[in-house]
């Protein structure tokens, strides 16, 4: 496995496998790599020649400077864990690097990030769409691997993707869970054992919003309250971003379930904040 650290030196990597007709899957994440992020990395292995993986944590991503501070952040453990799964390079470059002085080009998707995410994250999902298009350009992947659970920034970057006219496709693979049905993130090691506890009333209102549908239910309205009871009922939730009944391709709120819809959430379990989100396609009756 391959570790690379310099712009110039993925990017000739990339050009060298293309010249060569291979093909490259790439991963981009922050590190503190779980069995969601190995999923995608087994998808992208599974389609390509080459798989490439970033672990940057991109600071111009965080709209709180206290939230990129406590970014759980391992480096040897995760190049043991990439390795171990056959990548073959792991890129991860300095913040210097990827910003250097004088960087002032930013790439903002107008719209798609107003609601969810990005009405409590000022700026996060220009961060994000930034970095994306900057690692797309380095890496020059044929498929780039996303997962579900970041469902907005799946849309977001399908979408400037296509608007950008971007020679790259993009697969969203489902969101992997614990045993116990805690979706995986690599913010959960900060979570506490009462707080860990606490964090399951995400899929708490993920079970009882399908099982509410199944029954015939299809008013958002009553959804996001009885998701809401859930969730206020445990004591470690700090505050609630937002619970919101979406369409899948718009992200606008909508005022029923129906095949498209999406119910999206946003929570503090601490001083962690946490996501998950689910459709409902199965058990519309
Ligand atoms: O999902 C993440 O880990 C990040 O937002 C990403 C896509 C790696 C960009 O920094």
């Amino acid at each position: 496995m391959k570790i690379v650290s310099v712009v110039e030196e993925m990017k000739h990597i990339s050009r060298s496998l293309h010249v060569e007709n291979k093909s490259i899957g790439f991963v981009p994440t922050m590190g503190a790599l779980h069995d969601g992020h190995l999923s995608l990395i087994k998808e992208a292995a599974k389609y390509n020649d080459y798989v490439v993986v970033s672990i940057f944590i991109n600071p111009i991503q965080f709209d709180e400077k206290k939230d990129l501070l406590a970014y759980p952040a391992d480096i040897l453990r995760d190049l043991e864990i990439a390795k171990k799964i056959g990548v073959s390079v792991v890129f991860k470059p300095t913040v210097n690097e990827m910003y250097p002085s004088g960087f002032c080009t930013f790439v903002d998707t107008e719209g798609l990030p107003q609601n969810l995410c990005g009405s409590n994250r000022s700026g996060h999902f220009k961060g994000v769409s930034t970095v994306v298009v900057k690692l797309f350009n380095i890496v020059k992947p044929e498929i780039a691997y996303f997962g579900e659970k970041d469902f907005q920034q799946a849309v977001i970057v399908t979408r400037l993707v296509k608007d950008l006219g971007m020679d790259v496709k993009i697969a969203v693979l489902p969101t992997v869970r614990a045993d116990d049905g805690l979706a995986l993130s690599s913010r959960n090691v900060r979570l506490s054992g009462l707080e860990r506890g606490d964090a399951l009333c995400l899929f708490e209102a993920i079970k009882n919003a399908k099982m509410l549908v199944a029954s015939g239910v299809t008013d958002a309205t009553s959804i996001k309250k009885s998701c809401l009871r859930i969730i206020n009922a445990k004591k470690s939730v700090k505050k609630v971003d937002y619970v919101s009944v979406v369409n899948r391709d718009t992200l606008l709120d909508v005022p029923f379930i129906d095949e498209s819809a999406l119910l999206a959430m946003a929570i503090w379990v601490g001083e962690t904040r946490l996501i998950d989100n689910c459709s409902f396609a199965e058990c519309i009756v």
